[in-house]
């Protein structure tokens, strides 16, 4: 198991965000996260890639405990994350802004540079090279925001809706670098609000609401879940 997330809980004042959240990951998987607005999915995200403590519980990397690490330790030993929010350095290029990952992990700039061309030819960005981050489309901030993460050399990449305001087209192009990604021998833990793109994807779903783990299983069995129904997907989605 590549990660194990123990009795993870998390307070923000009086709200407990994150409630007593166990999981694993499984070396090349690729789990989905799902839940409805507000469920604690970022927040597992923060309290997984070290930048927020967890009040109770632990997190256990690759057989290392790693609860006490802050971010950019998680970082250098493989454990990575986007941001929900997109905020590339406008003025940067998008090689710049992709090696500002590759420097987490190496010093050395010519290396730095080497993976950053490595990262952006794998997320199709390689002819944006010297375009300034500001004047790309939200498809292609997505993109760099996924290479600038790759920069880093992860072995597990958790993703924070990087489908989200993508037409058609980008969505399957997106699915598509997924597995891409996936056949380089990286894990990924995806949060995605669109159903059928987290649905095809994934090999397991893990389900929150209100910071609880309510379902964990195949996309089939926990679309099937009364629980997650109720909570998130509605009956319209099983009827369709
Ligand atoms: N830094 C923070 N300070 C205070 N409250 C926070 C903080 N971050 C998140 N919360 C609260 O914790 C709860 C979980 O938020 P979180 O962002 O993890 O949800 P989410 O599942 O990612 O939602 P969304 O699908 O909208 O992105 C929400 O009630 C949110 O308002
Ligand atoms: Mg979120």
């Amino acid at each position: 198991m590549i990660l194990r997330a123990e009795n993870l809980t998390k307070f923000f004042g009086g709200l407990a965000a994150l409630k007593e959240v166990s999981f694993g990951i499984e070396e090349g998987e690729i789990l989905g996260l799902i839940g409805p607005n507000g469920a604690g999915k970022t927040t597992l995200f923060n309290v997984v890639s070290g930048f927020f403590r967890p009040d109770r519980g632990r997190v256990v990397f690759a057989d290392e405990p790693i609860t006490q690490l802050k971010a950019p330790q998680r970082c250098r030993i493989g454990l990575v994350r986007t941001f929900q929010v997109v905020k590339p350095f406008g003025n940067l290029t998008v090689l710049q802004n992709v090696m500002v990952g590759s420097f987490l992990r190496t010093a050395d700039p010519g290396f730095a540079r080497e993976r950053a061309l490595e990262a952006m030819e794998l997320v199709g960005l390689s002819g944006r090279r010297d375009t300034a981050a500001k004047s790309l489309t939200i498809s292609d901030r997505k993109r760099l925001e996924v290479a600038r993460a790759l920069a880093t050399r992860p072995r597990l990449l958790l993703l924070d809706e990087v489908m989200a305001g993508l037409n058609p087209t980008e969505l399957a192009q997106m699915l598509d670098l997924f597995k891409r990604i996936r056949s380089h021998g990286v894990t990924l833990l995806v949060i995605e609000h669109i159903m059928a793109a987290i649905m095809t994807i994934s090999e397991r779903l893990l389900v929150l609401h209100h910071g609880e783990k309510i379902a964990e299983g195949t996309p089939k069995d926990v679309a099937a879940d009364k629980r997650v129904v109720d909570a998130y997907l509605g009956e319209e989605y099983l009827l369709a």
